[in-house]
């Protein structure tokens, strides 16, 4: 699996905001935002254009388009604090909804919400959610793609753990990672170590 951890000062700064305790959810929800296009940025890197020749008020010159933008797919909740600032990047995009909540006993996720369209066949997917901890719920979002015929799923996440790394490894699904951390682990509460807590509670409040 292609992994893609963005080494960059603007990344590092404000996953610390989002790490530190003391950050209240205003401030979070506002550093995951300015992480959110970061990312994103480096997720088109290869995304392929559309070129066409066009006049500007001087000269006549090259133009470029996005050939085939990324359906967005925000996993509820947390990764509805991606989806805004995703969309503004590629505001062309087409966006879908999966609700998961994870089982805090037994770490697996229930799913609550589907919204997505009929075939992906041909269709970039980009599935936006800020911790990638068992890896659990984005091998069950993935499946929910591949099974409407997506093959090219970048899957955007704030934080990864190596166990979820490797989860999604062994399940061979067509999928990269782009984040801007591998933390050190889970924990036995699966949450990520050094992490930052829920992604969830952190923006909207503990449920
Ligand atoms: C968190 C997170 C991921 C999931 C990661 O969501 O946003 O969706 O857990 O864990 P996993 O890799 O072990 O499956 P949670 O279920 O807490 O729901 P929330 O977004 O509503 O807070």
């Amino acid at each position: 699996m292609d992994v893609l951890a963005v080494d960059h000062p603007l990344v590092k700064a404000r996953l610390t905001v989002m790490r530190d305790a003391r950050t209240d959810n205003a401030t979070f929800r506002a550093a995951l935002h300015e992480l959110t296009v970061m990312l994103v940025y480096e997720a088109m890197r290869t995304a392929p254009v559309r070129t066409e020749r066009l006049h500007t008020p001087v000269a006549r010159t090259e133009g470029y388009w996005l050939a085939n933008p990324p359906l967005l797919v925000p996993v509820l909740r947390a990764g509805l604090g991606m989806a805004d600032q995703a969309h503004k990047l590629i505001p062309d995009a087409q966006m879908g909804f999966v609700g998961l909540a994870r089982d805090e006993e037994t770490l697996k996720p229930t799913p609550y919400m589907e919204s997505l369209p009929e075939t992906l066949a041909g269709r970039p997917v980009f599935v936006l959610d800020p911790m990638l901890a068992t890896g659990g719920s984005m091998e069950y979002t993935i499946r929910l793609l591949t099974g409407r015929g997506a093959t090219d799923v970048t899957a955007i996440c704030a934080l990864a753990a190596p166990e979820g790394i490797e989860h999604l490894e062994k399940s061979g699904l067509p999928v990269r990672l782009v984040t801007a951390s591998i933390d050190e682990r889970l924990n036995d509460s699966g949450f990520i170590v050094p992490g930052l807590g829920d992604a969830g509670d952190r923006q909207y409040g503990a449920v």
